[in-house]
């Protein structure tokens, strides 16, 4: 039975708490943030930060107003947490991969690496053209990448919008992660409800952040990891009904 979407349920930006809403100057960032936030802004990629719109496991996600070369309405700046010690968990997605493999053992390095990382891999997934935020810019722990959303209302992820057309939007992720697999030569990694946002009636993947390209040593257990979270989400919420082996296969074979 579908669920109801995220059109019955618009969010304005006075429903934002209001102590989720920031100034830049408000010092709630620290010293190299600020100076990373800076390259942004004289980069002409955001003119100012607007508000937050969540905070995610390792990162706190903004939208802002964008600057001179960003055509579009918004822009999303996401800023990784330097204190969290989450990434240190998290290493074997940067280690096992070839194209990081001198990065120094620190958590600056390490959080700017893992954000490097996700820039290169939205950009791979963009060039794939898989759903997924253009990446626009990073450096240091600062990411920024297109808005999904409509009118400035960032879109629902599938958990709490869910979907009229489980099939159809079931069928869309599978043909992602195809393209990711073929045409990107990665694996996503991090395949959830939570990290597949809905724009309208189309999904969109995010969080890009441990990808993996196909060498990495546990590239293929990652993709069979996550099909079963696609597949079993779909089954249990929708009663949609895929076998496992048939989209492996469909995802990995040419
Ligand atoms: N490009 C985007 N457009 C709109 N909302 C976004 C975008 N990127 C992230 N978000 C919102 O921020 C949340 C956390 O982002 P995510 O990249 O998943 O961070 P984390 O790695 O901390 O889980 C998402 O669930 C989504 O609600
Ligand atoms: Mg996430």
């Amino acid at each position: 039975m579908p669920r109801r979407t995220s059109k019955e349920k618009q969010i304005n930006r006075e429903d934002y708490p209001r102590k989720e809403q920031f100034k830049a100057e408000s010092g709630m960032f620290d010293e190299r943030t600020v100076k990373y936030l800076g390259y942004l802004m004289t980069h002409g990629i955001v003119s100012e930060l607007s508000f937050q719109i969540a905070r995610g496991k390792e990162a706190d996600i903004y939208v802002a107003m964008p600057g001179t070369h960003v055509h579009d309405d918004v822009v999303v700046v996401k800023i990784f947490r330097i204190e969290t010690s989450h990434f240190m968990k998290r290493i074997d997605y940067i280690y096992g991969d070839p194209r990081f493999s001198k990065i120094k053992r620190n958590i600056h390095s390490v959080v700017s690496e893992w954000c490097k990382k996700e820039y290169g891999n939205l950009k791979l997934a963009a060039d794939a053209k898989v759903h997924a935020p253009l990446p626009y810019y990073f450096d240091g722990n600062v990411l920024a990448m297109q808005f999904i959303g409509v009118d400035g209302v960032p879109a629902q992820n599938l958990k709490a919008g869910g979907t009229d057309s489980p099939e159809k939007t079931l069928d869309s992720v599978i043909e992602d992660l195809r393209r990711l697999y073929q045409k990107a030569g990665l694996v996503h990694a991090d395949v959830s409800e939570y990290n597949i946002l809905m724009k309208g009636d189309t999904p969109y993947l995010i969080d890009f952040g441990q990808a993996v390209v196909l060498g990495h040593p546990k590239a293929q257990q990652f993709l069979e990891r996550d099909v079963r979270n696609l597949l079993t989400f779909f089954q249990k919420e929708y009663g949609v009904k895929r076998d496992s082996k048939k989209v492996l296969a469909h995802i990995t074979e040419q």
